[in-house]
């Protein structure tokens, strides 16, 4: 008998790991995976980028030392990430006022910054909008941070609801954190404009809030320039932000834990300051960032060839998305006989969200033998040119009918 375990209530286990054991336990030969969130190729790989390969045969060569790199990792991996996201000309980062550091991916960012936001608002709230991504629940859940939620989608126009996201956000208090995602929400596919991403810069400098901008899929949008720039208008408008950016899906460097933080201050001063508590909080959760993916990222950004081999394969990924996304919208309308799929291809990135209930993904999976959240997700990348119009086959019964009324 244990003292303390056997008092535990075991934690459901996470939805979406949950869904890729059962996919893999699925012994049916048709199944389709549209779960998990990695990018796939046409062939269902997610392949080593070809700049990745290079960069590791040279950082292979050149190595000579495994020591460690300190709580801020590869400084110039950090520079290079806050080049792609303040751009060359930034003021902020030209006065000083931007540092950054290396994290075990996106998460290890947004761990880091949720729990610096507890050392500048004890009691800072957590604003995210509904639906997100289910991880930033579970990050606010397991830092100890109330999570509010403000309104996303317009179902009638399916772009953002802006109008009510601001009344949500007007109830927001000075401290909290307002929790913004960057290019290719996840699950909506449905993103903010440059003119609403300043106009919540100008609100939270008002405001006082500090905003934690999410940027987990940037290139798989508009390209690497057309998708940060909404990001920039916000970093403009608001003397201090936070950046968490994950090279996980862009540099295709999943298992590598590769991420960056950014904080940006109103004065070098408060930077610095705001330096040494990321530190510190970084020594004490991991203390240093793995070293292996950063300087993978690092090579490839400050190599000219790499550089534009790394960008080509991008380009080519979100270009195969798009053409997904157009060839969904088509093989839905042609078996559904109707014409309210075509939002699918104005969304971006790597999801989408399909009008299923909870119940209804539960039986497809059922009786479809096709994976997916119960959110109603899909991962547009997961599709294939060979694959998209069975989907459609098997998904349509279940998009036309009343839930009720679904039927295999
Ligand atoms: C919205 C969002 N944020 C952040 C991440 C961070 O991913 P990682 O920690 O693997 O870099 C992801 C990954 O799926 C994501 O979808």
């Amino acid at each position: 008998m244990s003292a303390f375990l056997s008092g535990l209530a075991p934690r459901p286990a996470d939805a979406l790991l949950g869904l890729m054991a059962a996919f893999r336990a699925d012994p049916r030969e048709a199944k389709i995976d549209l779960g998990v969130g990695i990018y796939r190729d046409e062939a269902g790989e997610t392949p080593i980028m070809t700049a990745v390969k290079q960069a590791e045969e040279r950082l292979l060569a050149s190595e000579t030392t495994k020591a460690y790199e300190g709580p801020q990792g590869n400084t110039d991996f950090c520079a290079a990430i806050e080049e792609m996201v303040f751009g060359a000309q930034s003021e902020a980062r030209n006065d000083g006022r931007v540092v950054s550091f290396a994290t075990p991916g996106g998460c290890g960012a947004l761990f880091v910054a949720i729990m610096f936001a507890g050392r500048i608002s004890a009691e800072g709230r957590i604003w995210a909008s509904d639906p997100t991504w289910p991880n930033h629940v579970n990050l606010a859940r397991s830092t100890g941070r109330e999570l509010k939620s403000y309104s996303y989608v317009d179902a009638e126009t399916g772009a953002v609801d802006f109008p009510a996201m601001m009344d949500d956000l007007r109830e927001a208090r000075p401290g909290d954190i307002v929790l913004l995602q960057g290019p290719c929400h996840n699950p909506t596919g449905i993103d903010l404009t440059p003119e609403q991403w300043a106009y919540l810069g100008d609100f939270c400098a008002g405001q006082l809030l500090m905003p934690l901008v999410d940027v987990a899929y940037h290139g798989f949008g508009a390209g690497l320039e057309g998708d940060i720039a909404g990001v920039r208008a916000l970093l403009d408008a608001v003397p201090e932000a936070m950046v968490a950016y994950s090279c996980s899906k862009n540099f295709g460097l999943y298992r590598e834990r590769t991420g960056c933080l950014m904080l940006q201050g109103g004065a070098p001063r408060d930077v610095a300051a705001g330096a040494t508590h990321l530190a510190d909080i970084a020594r004490a959760a991991y203390s240093m960032p793995p070293s292996h993916g950063a300087a993978i990222v690092a090579t490839i950004l400050g190599d000219g060839a790499l550089r534009k081999a790394w960008q080509d394969e991008l380009d080519a990924m979100r270009a195969r998305m798009q053409s997904l996304r157009e060839k969904l919208a088509a093989a839905l309308e042609a078996e559904t006989g109707r014409d309210d799929f075509a939002s699918l291809t104005a969304q971006n990135g790597m999801f989408s969200q399909l009008p299923l209930a909870p119940q209804i993904t539960e039986l497809v999976r059922l009786q479809q033998a096709v994976y997916l959240p119960a959110s109603g997700r899909i991962n547009i990348a997961g599709l294939s040119d060979e694959t998209v119009a069975e989907v459609a086959r098997r998904l349509a019964p279940y998009l036309t009918a009343p839930p009720e009324e679904a039927e295999g």
